[in-house]
């Protein structure tokens, strides 16, 4: 069978959580119904965290329970502790992503925690997910840089994704948070994190603030990584690592895995003109 890529659209949680303009509720259901016509058949839809932490992401009840679903099409929600699962759950969650980091400097700015307490708030959250049968992803932030401590080496990142699978993860993000990786680094913390974990349990997570997030997927391809993540237009960063610019746009992705021949199953056309109206919709809000 011919090779192909799954492609995790992010865009409405990890792209929007940091338009300090706001998007409009109504704007960001439209966006997701896009984002399902083009074709993504994962995509994170919001974030049940703090609002007083990501005001971005307060309406995330009414974006959940809004979705007009499409068959074949998983509608997923990060979460940072048992609160965030249950009303993920409540509101119609078909899976989860947890999140910590393989720096206890940005751990403790993103969440308020360490990384052991990070992995303590998610047991509850594991067993809540395995009742309701959903499965959780999780993802490992400065998998390559923190902001506040450097680089990071690849040995904490396979610690952290070994914690991660044994709590019950089916998917670990490897996360470039702050964009600034090379495909060399890339390949080292790829290569640590497989001696704890299947090619086919991880995920690419690359942002682009230095122009290289294609180069580290093509890196992390070739060491049998199937599954990248992209944000619609580019849309993106994280409110707690200054410095990140946005996501690696997903219409640069299917563009990337077109040009090899592999099959992604989204309509580029459809993705393009998407991530122009949101782009729109941006400058709307901002201006
Ligand atoms: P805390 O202040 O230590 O928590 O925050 P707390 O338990 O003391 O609770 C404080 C208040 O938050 C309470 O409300 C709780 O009820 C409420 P109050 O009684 O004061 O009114 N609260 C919640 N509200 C809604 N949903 C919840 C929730 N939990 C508590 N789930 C906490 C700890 C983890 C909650 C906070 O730090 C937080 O929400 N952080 C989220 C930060 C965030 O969203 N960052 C961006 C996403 S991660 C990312 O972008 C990286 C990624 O893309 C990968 C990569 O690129 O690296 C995934
Ligand atoms: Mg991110």
């Amino acid at each position: 069978m011919a090779d192909s890529v799954t492609i995790v659209e992010v865009g409405p949680r990890d792209g929007l959580q940091n338009e300090k303009a706001g998007i409009a509720t109504a704007d960001k259901l439209a966006l997701i119904g896009r984002l399902a016509d083009a074709g993504l058949s994962r995509i994170e839809t919001t974030a049940f965290v703090s609002p007083r932490w990501v005001p971005e992401m307060a309406d995330h009840e009414a974006v959940m329970r809004g979705v007009d679903r499409r068959p074949g099409v998983t509608y997923s929600a990060l979460v940072p502790n048992e609160k965030g699962a249950e009303a993920a759950l409540a509101a119609g969650a078909q899976a989860l992503a947890v999140f910590t980091a393989a720096s206890e400097s940005f751990c403790r700015t993103n969440t308020n925690c360490s990384i052991a307490e990070s992995i303590e708030r998610f047991r509850p959250v594991m067993a809540l997910a395995s009742r309701a049968g959903v499965p959780v992803r999780g993802y490992v932030s400065c998998a390559l840089d923190c902001p506040y401590e450097g680089e990071i080496a690849p040995e904490a990142v396979a610690a952290v994704t070994a914690e991660l699978l044994a709590l019950g993860c089916n998917e670990i993000a490897l996360s470039d948070t702050l964009g600034r990786g090379t495909p060399e680094r890339t390949a080292a913390m790829v290569e640590a994190a497989l001696q704890r974990a299947p090619a086919t349990m991880l995920a690419g997570h690359f942002h682009d603030t230095s122009g290289r997030a294609i180069a580290n997927v093509a890196a992390a391809w070739e060491l049998g990584l199937r599954v990248f993540d992209g944000s619609v237009g580019g849309l993106g960063g994280c409110p707690y690592a200054p410095g990140a610019a946005g996501n690696l746009a997903t219409e640069r992705l299917v563009a990337h895995f077109e040009a090899k021949g592999i099959a992604t199953g989204i309509d580029r056309a459809c993705l393009e003109a998407t991530a122009e109206w949101i782009t729109g919709r941006r400058a709307a809000s901002t201006g």
